[in-house]
């Protein structure tokens, strides 16, 4: 399963395309079946309809688990690093870890859950997020994990698209100095949806909560009931493993579907390939296991392949800016796994709180999310690898389950801001426009797949139309990215950013059409045009181009914005907050009503010297107006 030199890679590339299906049955032997699969794959893009080791059976913890028991029973399997760094972590071996597992699995099951049915869990970065994951997939129910800065709303919305049955929270959430009351946020959830009969409430922070009779129980009762026993649910490999919602540009985010078999096999190779991961190496993914890197990355990759995961609940400036240095300097961190808008927001601390750490137990350096800029990844090399620990711009999307693009660690020759290749089993494709292949190098495009991978996506939950309509109808035959990318002269890929209605926050992504329909929701609001703009650390800034129905004064503009802050955040979550408000009376539209927004980007961006054709607008006078007023 591991590659080690370049050459290896190639012969691997080369055998992927020309047998895929060979090459990915040698690689899924090196996992624990209960019943062996009839056929590799099956597949075609146009429904689309994308099966993995059809007919193989198996349970993925106890990949993740069982499996590790004999050999490394008593190796950690997770380290958990609480956000204040003078309270005790906890360090979970793989035994402990399947013991909980099981426990919480029969909490579940003790609680109705049954195999198919989907569970929403809002947490912490605890172990307990990774417990009650793993806990789903071991009796076979679906999780949807919500990430914790989401608002009420949106959490009522992804449990009532799934039909959650249960609901796993906690009290509260520590992060940096803020408490944040999940719990709270799940009763006004929890309003509009009634599909959910249960709520699991782990303590954290003891902040006081309401217990709903008959439907809000403590994890900590809970685990009294149970015993340790819950053998593994039997799961086809097509079966569902998890949703995870994500934004389009639609205004509905999608509940992304992955399934047992394939995402399985992909996590863990991608995870062994691209850090090219040794045993008994500490691997820490500063991502939260609300979003699919932290699904990828934190639990099923590093526990399928029998490493050691850290799970950190705080970020990266609490107490201080040295925390994930001081982090990696505690735990001897050998693989540091994170975002480009972590590495800009420290840069601009200075080194101080870099050099008063020693990083030398670090190998390999990741970095994913959103396109790396040579700065911060010169920052990054320079400053936490010393020059000696290879970079791995990983690209990938919660659609694809794991990385697609990227270097392998050591092994394939890195360039500042590119991805640079393909993964074996990763067919790239670039395209015109009109879906035409653009070939050989030095060239641009829309980047697409043309084969399938055992960790694409296989449907959207409860709406597999969107799912063809969304990726695989604008080039027939093709899986479509979202993505803009240049292939230089060495074949080496650069993705350079969403060429379609999605912004790319921190490493968030967001719908521009989200949050215009969150700031329409505000009174007095007529219309809204969200578009992204360069931003230094954030990589895009969200800014807003806001009709009210009255023009507000000066002081009432200050109030009214401020306003409009609090309903995005009401309506969606802090991180959809715009970052720029401009009022506007009208909005640049062409004869048939569609906004312009290669304009209002470019006016953004500040770059209103150069607006291109303004000739077919309905009313070009307003682009000026909107110019004199940008901010
Ligand atoms: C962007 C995150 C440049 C890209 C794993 C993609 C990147 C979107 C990179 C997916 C990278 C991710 N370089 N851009 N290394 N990694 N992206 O679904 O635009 O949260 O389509 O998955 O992030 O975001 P998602």
């Amino acid at each position: 399963m591991r590659i080690r030199t370049f050459d290896e890679y190639q012969a691997a590339y080369q055998k992927s395309v020309e047998d895929p299906e060979e090459f990915w049955a040698e690689i899924a032997q090196n996992f624990q079946w209960r019943k062996p699969w009839t056929k590799t794959l099956q597949w075609n893009f146009d429904e689309p309809n994308i099966k993995w080791f059809v007919g193989g059976k198996l349970n993925i913890t106890e990949n993740c688990l069982d499996r590790h028991l004999a050999e490394r029973g008593d190796q950690p399997a997770i380290i958990w690093e609480p956000n204040d760094p003078n309270d005790a972590g906890v360090t979970l071996t793989y035994r402990m870890l399947h013991d909980q597992v099981c426990r919480f699995a029969n909490v579940l099951k003790r609680n109705g859950v049954v195999k198919g049915d989907r569970v929403c869990v809002y947490m912490p970065m605890v172990p307990e997020l990774a417990i009650a994951i793993l806990a789903c997939a071991r009796i076979g129910a679906v999780h949807s994990v919500v990430f914790g800065g989401f608002s009420a709303q949106s959490i009522a919305d992804r449990i009532n698209d799934a039909q959650c049955k249960v609901v796993v929270t906690a009290d509260g959430a520590y992060r940096g100095n803020k408490e944040v009351p999940l719990k709270n946020t799940v009763d006004d959830a929890l309003i509009g949806c009634p599909s959910v009969q249960k709520v699991i409430v782990l303590t954290r922070t003891r902040t006081p909560v309401s217990m709903l009779k008959g439907r809000d129980i403590w994890w900590e009762q809970e685990l009294k009931q149970v015993t340790a026993d819950c053998p593994a649910e039997e799961m086809d490999a097509e079966d569902m493993l998890f949703i995870l919602y994500t934004s389009g540009s639609t205004g509905k985010p999608k509940g992304v579907v992955h399934t047992c078999g394939g995402y399985m096999v992909y996590a863990a190779y991608t995870f062994q390939n691209v850090f090219q991961y040794e045993e008994n190496q500490i691997f820490f993914c500063t991502a939260d296991i609300g979003w699919i890197t932290g699904h990828s990355y934190i639990v099923y990759g590093p526990l399928a392949s029998g490493a050691t995961s850290i799970i950190f609940e705080g970020t990266p400036t609490y107490p201080d800016c040295g925390r994930f240095w001081d982090i990696t300097d505690k735990h001897n961190v050998n693989i540091l796994y994170t975002a480009p808008t972590a590495i800009r927001s420290l840069m601009g601390f200075g080194l101080e709180k870099v050099e008063n750490h020693d990083l030398s137990s670090l190998q390999v350096l990741g970095s994913v999310g959103e396109p790396i800029n040579e700065e911060a990844w010169h920052w990054y090399d320079d400053h936490i690898g010393k020059n000696r620990c290879p970079i791995v711009d990983t690209w990938w999307q919660t659609e694809t389950g794991g990385i697609l693009i990227s270097p392998l660690a050591g092994i394939t020759k890195t360039k500042p801001t590119y991805a640079t290749l393909p993964l074996p089993g990763v067919q790239p494709i670039l395209v015109d426009e009109s879906g035409k292949e653009i070939e050989g190098n030095g060239v641009s495009g829309n980047l697409c797949m043309k084969f399938p991978w055992p960790g694409i996506l296989r449907t959207t939950y409860g709406d597999h139309e969107r799912c063809r309509q969304t990726y695989f109808a604008t080039y027939p035959g093709l899986y479509f990215t979202g993505d803009g990318c240049l292939r230089d002269e060495d074949g080496y890929y650069r993705i350079t950013g969403r060429v379609d209605d999605v912004l790319n926050v921190s490493g968030h992504r967001i719908g521009t059409a989200e949050v215009e329909n969150a700031i329409n929701m505000h009174t007095g609001v007529v219309e809204s045009a969200v578009v992204g703009y360069p931003h230094d650390i954030k990589g895009q800034g969200i800014y807003a181009y806001v009709i009210t129905d009255q023009q507000p004064s000066d002081h009432d503009a200050d109030l009214t914005k401020r306003d409009i802050l609090a309903t995005v955040t009401r309506v969606i979550g802090p991180i959809a907050k715009p970052d720029k408000i401009q009022f506007v009376t009208g909005l640049p539209k062409t004869r048939s009503g569609k906004i312009m927004r290669r304009i209002l980007r470019k006016i953004a961006e500040g770059d209103t010297g150069n607006l291109g054709d303004t000739s077919t607008l309905l009313d070009p006078a307003v682009v000026d107006e909107i110019k004199a007023g940008a901010i």
